[in-house]
């Protein structure tokens, strides 16, 4: 089956100023060698700790951002290699639409909810007349749950939640196959964060729009995705199916950050607080483990040579040398 998209091994490295002139500049791996898949209807959950490089995959993914490397296959086919210029004109467009992080700051200011949720399709479906738009804005204000009543206020008419909403109804107006969601709830209140998560989940269980969703917040993802992808330092550390990564975390990152969730498991998984600097990650090393200088389980081997994302078990991969170990607290099988 293919997929319905899939990243191998994707990169954005961003150069930064020389340091002297002539120099060669140093560059920043935000994005270093991801591989991603995403299925159709499915919702994958996308975490890991500030600057790791959640926000730059989503918009390589949402191509708003050229990689510098790898390929980004949309249905089999590279769409990496469009310019995002290109693209932005291009059938594809509607099929991947990014809802972002704050509602307030997404919106323009002076467009009412109408005009807002109509101006992807204006743009991305540039045939339709009048008629079929009003139709389809207001089948996705429907969608969301907006009372169409609302559909001619500016958005500081709107509460929070139902900026959120109008948000949403942009991405869907032009019914796209995935959304990219980056922390779409993180600036709601959690009454209302709950809402618009029932929404999420009943969008991709009722129309199959597959979902990539970043959160800092590991119990929703946990809710709402059946894959997590755990990142760190511009790598994809751990990934596979929620219940079984949340139920035993191989990479000891991974550990790190579920022990950090309060209600989860009380008294199985001890909070392991992690010691030491993260290492940079501007020209770092390609014969190192990303996360020396913060592992506890860390050995000479890793400072030497950088694991593989490995087939841990069916569908489940893991970056780490000693994953086995971490998994069942015996050292790994040499
Ligand atoms: N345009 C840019 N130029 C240079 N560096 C950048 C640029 N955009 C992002 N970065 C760097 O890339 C790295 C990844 O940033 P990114 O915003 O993707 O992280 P994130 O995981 O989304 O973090 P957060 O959880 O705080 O939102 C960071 O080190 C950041 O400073
Ligand atoms: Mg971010």
């Amino acid at each position: 089956m293919t997929a319905l998209l899939e990243a191998r091994n994707l990169k954005k490295h961003f150069k930064l100023a020389a340091k002297w002139p002539f120099s060669t500049p140093p560059k920043l791996h935000a994005v270093d060698g991801v591989d991603l898949v995403i299925n159709a209807g499915e919702a994958v959950g996308l975490v890991g700790e500030s600057g790791c490089g959640k926000s730059t995959l989503s918009r390589l993914v949402s191509r708003l951002l050229d990689p510098t490397e790898g390929q980004l296959l949309l249905e089999g086919e590279d769409i990496g290699r469009l310019s995002t210029a290109r693209f932005a004109r291009s059938e594809q467009r509607r099929l991947i639409q990014m809802v972002f992080q704050d509602p307030t700051e997404s919106l323009n200011p002076l467009f009412s909810a109408f005009d807002l949720i109509a101006d992807p399709a204006r743009m991305l479906l540039p045939r339709a007349g009048k008629a079929e738009l009003r139709r389809r804005v207001e089948a996705a204000a429907q969608a969301v749950n907006l009372p169409l009543a609302l559909l001619e206020r500016l958005p500081h008419q709107l509460s929070g939640g139902q900026k959120a909403r109008v948000g949403i109804a942009r991405a869907i107006v032009v019914e796209p196959r995935l959304l990219v969601l980056d922390e779409p709830t993180s600036a709601l209140d959690v009454s209302v964060q709950a809402t618009v998560l029932q929404l999420l989940d009943q969008l991709r269980r009722e129309r199959g729009i597959a979902l990539l969703f970043v959160s800092h917040d590991l119990n929703v993802v946990r809710l709402l995705c059946s894959q997590i992808v755990v990142m760190y330092l511009g790598q994809v550390v751990e990934r596979g199916p929620s219940t079984e990564i949340y139920a035993n975390p191989a990479h000891p990152y991974t550990r790190a950050l579920l022990s950090a969730i309060p209600t989860l498991r009380p008294g199985k998984l001890e909070r392991i607080k992690l010691e030491g600097d993260p290492l940079s990650p501007i020209s770092p090393s390609s014969t190192q483990c990303r996360f020396c200088g913060r592992c506890p389980i860390e050995r000479a081997q890793c400072r030497t040579s950088m694991p593989a994302l490995r087939e841990l078990a069916p569908g489940r991969q893991v970056r780490c040398h000693f994953a086995e170990e971490a998994l069942t607290g015996l050292p790994a099988a040499v």
